[in-house]
């Protein structure tokens, strides 16, 4: 088992907040596994504790079979962690903060050179080696972290948002990468995101949290049986809202859910035609825009009570 978390709580001393409550969750050595959950959700807070950055408040956590509140040091070493706020290093250039990363993980000088200059070339990022990383963008900082996360193999890999700030041609090769590593190198993952996209592209299992609580578990493709496999019609109102009698209306047609200045419509198949005439009925101008879809991971997510996630 890669990671093990049995009842983890984690509560914020200076402001009382209960970022992780009792929360089980198993990730299985050789998974893609994924965090998905709104702002605040305490992603990140139980990241921190599973890297042996943030001491658990109760509950038990083992990583690779390491208890980690016993023992961070021995689990620290066999991780490599990409944090959200990605590098405190602002001053050393993207070509040493590779390089260092993989010497502080053992790699000898010979090695670590090697490895850099290939993962600066995978990354497509040699002509920015000598730059300091406070002179890159934010995408270019992302992929150097990248470059200091993939050096040296790690066994477990811990990416917290890592493609937030990266193009979508960028991300795509990325998330390639990221499954190339797991194929073939057979190295565990767990990746926090916001991206129902990122999501339902590259995770095996993943774990939906909110509110600092697990609210479900299970592949991106038994998720989305909680949501019977319906369409989704998706409604931007012009002004922010629709007209009360249009909602009631489609209240009767489907499941209704607003967020955001967004309306989403779930409805079967059959029905979802029914929704679409209410909407011309009452007449386009009350709307912005709207699209058709089938239903993915964040219908799942509506229907667990949460807020519309965004759709990148
Ligand atoms: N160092 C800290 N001290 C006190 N409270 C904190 C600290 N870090 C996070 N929190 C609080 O804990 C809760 C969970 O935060 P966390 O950063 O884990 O969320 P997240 O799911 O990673 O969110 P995001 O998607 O915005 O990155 C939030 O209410 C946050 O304000
Ligand atoms: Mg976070």
């Amino acid at each position: 088992m890669a990671i093990e978390a049995s009842g983890l709580s984690k509560t914020y001393k200076k402001n009382n907040v209960k970022a992780n409550i009792e929360l089980n969750l198993q990730v299985q050595e050789g998974e893609i596994f994924g965090l998905l959950g709104p702002n605040g959700a305490g992603k990140t807070t139980f990241v921190k504790q599973v890297v042996g950055l943030l001491k658990p408040s109760s509950g038990g956590l083992k990583v690779m079979g390491e208890d980690v509140i016993a023992n961070p040091d021995a689990v620290r070493s066999r991780l490599n962690y990409m944090s959200q706020n990605i590098f405190a290093v602002w001053h050393l250039k993207v070509r040493e903060v590779i390089e260092y990363s993989g010497r502080l993980r053992g790699l000898s000088l010979g090695e670590a050179k090697k490895q850099t200059k290939i993962l600066l070339e995978e990354l497509g990022i040699e002509e920015h080696a000598e730059k300091a990383i406070f002179h890159l963008s934010g995408g270019l900082r992302q992929l150097a972290g990248f470059g200091a996360a993939f050096i040296g193999k790690p066994k477990l890999l811990v990416l917290d948002e890592p493609t937030s700030a990266l193009d979508v041609a960028r991300r795509r090769k990325l998330w390639d990468k990221v499954r190339e590593l797991n194929q073939k190198e057979g190295v565990t993952v767990l990746l926090v995101t916001h991206s129902v996209i990122e999501a339902e592209h590259l995770l095996d299992r993943l774990a939906i949290i909110q509110d600092g609580r697990l609210k479900a578990m299970g592949s991106p493709g038994e998720l989305k049986q909680r949501v019977d496999n319906r369409l989704r019609l998706e409604i931007i109102p012009h002004n922010g809202g629709l007209p009360a009698g249009l909602t009631r209306d489609l209240g009767q047609v489907g499941e209704v859910f607003e967020a955001n200045n967004r309306v989403v419509v779930l409805a079967s198949r059959g029905t979802l035609q029914k929704a679409v005439g209410l909407v011309e009925q009452y007449g386009l101008d009350c709307i912005d825009d709207f699209r058709i879809g089938t239903a993915s991971l964040e219908d799942v997510y509506l229907k667990l009570g949460g807020g519309i996630l965004g759709a990148a």
